[in-house]
């Protein structure tokens, strides 16, 4: 049932706040300012590699969850699409980790990445929202998320309840690995809880984004730029913005773009910055001068600090609300869902079945 929404998608963003608030239930224990996991028969202080796999939104979820593995557990993490990792053969050495991030669990090439993973005597651990599906059956360590059934083919929900719990792992791995004590656990654990009330006050941006996605839905093609973990958001907003109202966008690491993508722009190319002030903005921000020289049309989503010191000459800036570091991509989530759903209903297309696409690829 949709109840007041016009469509699944705009339930499914809205539902945001308290499906995190639910899946971080299971993860953190406020009072004892503890991260904790599901008990496991093998010592995740002692894994020293880490291998993710996944597709589509899935595969961008556990690219954030790369970035933050190895700034806070100083672990190195491979990361493959799954219809890659299976047929590469890859090196995996005996007794490492291999963690799948999965919506349905059913999704044919994770699936098969996971079995193969078996098969090279790896342990499993998987980030599923369906607990009855194949892959938490057959994983090592099972850590769900709560998001309830997701309808709508462009994931939302699944996603940020996925990097919630990545999130959450990462905190956990990095005190197991003795990178972190007692007291920043705690204030993990205080910066997490605070997830919820971002996500709302994002949310509450809705009718702003609403007029934007004027600005969007006249592009043939829209690029997505960001450094660090907003990198994979970056690609996850391209991903939300084409499958939903066919627009071309390609998502870019915003360092990249003058190896290429910049011959693109033009004053008919919508650039979306996905910046938080911090160590990396001013790098950000000599990108979208490169942008605006060449006529290119940026909106700018960034805290207020951000848009205050780079929001003049943007056509329009999404104010964030300042959270730390750790929890901020997962916020940033919400303004590129919105904007992909907004431009997509003002070109009339079938928001919850975009054309060509299943909800679960069972098939390879
Ligand atoms: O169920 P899964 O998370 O394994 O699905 C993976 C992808 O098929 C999925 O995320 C897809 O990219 C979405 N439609 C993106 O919105």
């Amino acid at each position: 049932d949709k109840g007041n929404y016009a469509h699944y998608m705009q339930k499914e963003i809205f539902e945001q706040p308290v499906v995190v608030a639910q899946t971080l239930q299971s993860y953190i224990r406020p009072f004892e300012g503890e991260v904790a996991l599901p008990d496991v028969d093998f010592d995740l202080g002692a894994v020293d590699r880490l291998t993710i796999v996944a597709c589509g939104t899935s595969y961008y979820a556990g690219l954030v969850a790369k970035y933050w593995i190895e700034q806070f557990a100083r672990v190195p993490v491979d990361i493959d699409v799954a219809s890659e990792f299976r047929y590469r053969d890859p090196v995996l050495q005996p007794g490492g980790l291999a963690l799948f991030v999965s919506q349905s669990g059913e999704t044919a090439d994770t699936l098969a990445a996971l079995r193969h993973a078996k098969v090279q005597q790896q342990r499993i651990a998987v980030v599923v929202n369906v607990p009855t599906s194949s892959m938490a059956r057959e994983a090592d360590l099972l850590l769900p998320t709560h998001a309830g059934p997701e309808i709508g083919v462009a994931s939302t929900k699944a996603f940020t309840c996925q990097l919630a719990v990545l999130a959450a792992l990462a905190a956990n791995f990095a005190c197991k690995r003795g990178q972190i004590g007692a007291k920043d656990e705690r204030s993990i654990v205080a910066d997490l809880q605070q997830v919820p009330a971002a996500l709302n006050a994002a949310l509450g941006h809705d009718d702003d984004i609403a007029a934007m996605a004027h600005l969007i839905a006249p592009a043939r093609d829209v690029l997505y730029l960001g450094r660090g973990p907003y990198y994979p958001m970056a690609l996850e907003g391209a991903l939300k913005l084409k499958e939903i109202s066919y627009i071309h966008a390609e998502g870019y690491a915003a360092g990249e773009m003058k190896h290429g993508p910049i011959a693109l722009i033009d004053e008919d190319v919508p650039v979306i910055v996905l910046a938080p002030s911090g160590p990396l903005f001013e790098k950000t921000v000599s990108n979208m001068q490169e942008v605006r020289a060449r006529g290119g049309k940026i909106v700018l989503i960034s805290d207020s600090e951000g848009i205050e010191e780079a929001g003049d000459g943007c056509i329009a800036t999404i104010e964030m609300p300042k959270v730390h570091p750790l929890i901020a991509p997962i916020v940033y989530a919400v303004p590129v869902q919105l904007l992909a759903y907004h431009t997509a209903v003002l070109k009339g297309t079938d928001v919850d079945q975009p054309r060509n696409l299943a909800k679960s690829v069972t098939v390879e």
